[in-house]
């Protein structure tokens, strides 16, 4: 039987084996799919049992996207250009980083029909899965795409690998179209990112938060009268990527797997 795993610290929440565990049994596949909480000196050795085939291929997720990278032998351009892996397998007894996050923020918008050519776009956060947005983005020629983070060191390094960002400090709120809460702030229901969206409406407020399913950044921009998405949608398309890069079978998204993750 192989063996895919999904690591991280804390890794507890992660749905993902229930996603792809739910996807082997629809194929009839001989696999398993679980969770590893690890240590960062434990990255090493989950390497190596990847070189070793002891597992097959894995997923990452916060804080080692980017811890990564120095102990695997080749990125995807998409990683390379974000410095972040979440998907890890073995081609040809090189281990392959790529990154599936990219494909997933792209899925989801094309799903909603969200023309993003020539728009503004307001990120919130500088966090892990930030550089896949920012990339993803810029794919799709927005006019500006600004950023904001509580820690303002943590956005000037994102301009590093991407040059055309716009830093605002954090608390001041820029004109937008999109704005994209990507901090961990809503992960608790009680959350809340202490800052006034009161006055904006008719924009798209997307949280790459997808449990609880409506943060509170969701519904007060529901009050005011804008359009909201949350980050179910985003993981489940990378979670399908990876898993047709490992399998090398399209998983079905139907009604069934959005409700698995209710
Ligand atoms: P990491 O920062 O380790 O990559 P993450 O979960 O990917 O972890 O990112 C958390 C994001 O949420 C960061 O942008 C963080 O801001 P800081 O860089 O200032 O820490 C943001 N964040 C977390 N708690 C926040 C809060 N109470 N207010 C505003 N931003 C917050």
């Amino acid at each position: 039987m192989k063996k895919y795993f999904v690591i991280g610290n804390p890794i507890n929440h992660s749905l993902s084996p229930k996603l792809h565990n739910y996807w082997i049994k629809a194929n009839n596949i001989n696999s398993i799919y679980e969770k590893k909480e690890l240590k960062h000196d434990q990255l090493k050795n989950i390497i190596l049992d990847i070189k070793r085939k002891d597992i097959e291929g894995i997923n990452v997720t916060v804080p080692f996207k980017q811890k990564i990278i120095e102990h695997i032998d080749e990125l995807s351009p998409e990683a390379r250009a974000t410095q972040s892996v979440n998907t890890i397998y073995l081609n040809e007894n090189k281990v392959v980083g790529h990154n599936t996050d990219i494909i997933g923020f792209t899925s989801s918008l094309k799903e909603i029909s969200f023309d993003l050519l020539n728009k503004k776009v307001f990120i919130l956060g500088a966090g892990g899965v930030v550089p896949s947005i920012v990339y993803s983005l810029n794919k799709m020629r927005p006019s500006q795409i600004i950023i904001s983070n509580r820690t303002k060191e943590k956005a000037i390094d994102l301009k590093k690998l991407f040059t055309n960002l716009i830093i605002v400090d954090w608390g001041k709120i820029p004109e937008f179209d999109i704005i994209i809460n990507a901090t961990s702030v809503g992960l608790n229901n009680q959350d809340n990112i202490g800052l006034d969206f009161s006055g904006v409406k008719d924009k798209l407020f997307y949280d790459v938060i997808y449990s609880p399913q409506e943060t509170n950044f969701l519904k007060g921009a529901k009050i005011h009268g804008n359009k909201t998405i949350n980050g179910k949608m985003m993981f489940i398309y990378q979670a399908s990527a990876a898993f047709k890069l490992w399998h090398k079978i399209q998983p079905k998204i139907d009604q069934k797997v959005i409700e698995l993750l209710s």
